[in-house]
């Protein structure tokens, strides 16, 4: 029997990259757990840690990056951490050999993270790194710029919860009507015939047969994307969207909108390319 699907090991993206700062630390949540996302002043990559601090648990995510050693100081008694959590300063001791020595037991807990196109990705369960080198992101052929893809990323934060978000993105027939006047129009909503190509806990691909090949993918937990092909299908675009389980009760989307045409025009297929917005709900 499969082991219980576990939605803490698998790799999230949880921010476009060029939404982060890296001056000071930002707060994030994923699956409940707090955390906080940071950029050590001697790393290209930004790292993902719980959002406490092994001495009293003070959020981190209100402390700062240490302006001489660029690692990340706890606002309340001023120890700091390396890229790998490590303490490498506690103000108070006595003897700096203190530390060095029970480096070991002084760590914040620092989670797996990738740089991967365009996003930061982690992995919200410590315990289980080895896991998460041997397990490849959920990434989308599409954002390929070596396939002649051009992209664009919307993030919005929502007040409902992450099933209710995977219902949503999957089911095309609310288009007509809820994205009325942009994507849809409400005129045009009639029956669609869906063909489930594969079935699996692993993956789930659906396409729909019409003027427009429309195929549908569905990696849990988080990757649900739409490829439309026009004609013999060399022109492509739609989009990769990551629903991410916030908390229960809130979500977030990230869609990367992508086509392989068209680049330096606007397409009415791809209404939102050029924005980057957030805001507080939507279907
Ligand atoms: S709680 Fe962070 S240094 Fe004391
Ligand atoms: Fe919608």
């Amino acid at each position: 029997m499969k082991p219980e699907f576990n939605f803490f090991q698998h790799w999230y993206p949880l921010s476009p990259i060029e939404d982060l700062d890296p001056k000071k630390p930002t707060p994030v949540t994923l699956l409940g757990l707090h955390l906080v996302i940071w950029k050590p002043k001697s790393s290209e990559t930004f790292q993902v840690f719980l959002d406490q601090c092994p001495h009293r648990l003070a959020p981190l995510s209100e402390g700062r990056i240490d302006e001489k050693t660029g690692n990340l100081m706890c606002s309340y008694h001023g120890w700091q951490f390396d890229k790998q959590g490590i303490c490498t300063h506690i103000p108070q001791a006595e003897n700096p050999e203190l530390v060095s020595k029970n480096k070991e037991n002084l760590c914040a807990v620092a989670l797996p993270v990738r740089q991967q196109q365009d996003l930061l990705w982690v992995w919200p369960d410590a315990k289980s790194t080895q896991q998460a080198n041997n397990t490849p992101l959920p990434l989308s052929p599409k954002i390929d710029a070596s396939k002649g893809f051009v992209w664009t990323s919307f993030v919005r934060d929502l007040e409902y919860d992450w099933q209710t978000l995977i219902e949503n993105v999957a089911d095309p027939s609310h288009v007509p009507f809820s994205h009325h006047g942009v994507q849809g129009d409400r005129a045009k909503a009639r029956p669609i015939e869906f063909k489930i190509e594969q079935s699996t806990p692993d993956l789930i691909e659906v396409t729909t047969v019409g003027r427009v090949q429309r195929k549908i993918t569905f990696e849990p937990p988080c990757r649900l994307e739409y490829t439309f092909s026009l004609g013999d299908d060399s022109k492509q675009f739609g989009f990769v969207s990551y629903c991410i389980p916030v908390s229960p009760g809130k979500s977030r989307i990230i869609i990367l909108f992508a086509r392989n045409f068209g680049h330096n025009t606007l397409s009415s297929a791809t209404p939102l390319v050029g924005t980057h917005q957030r805001s507080q709900s939507g279907y």
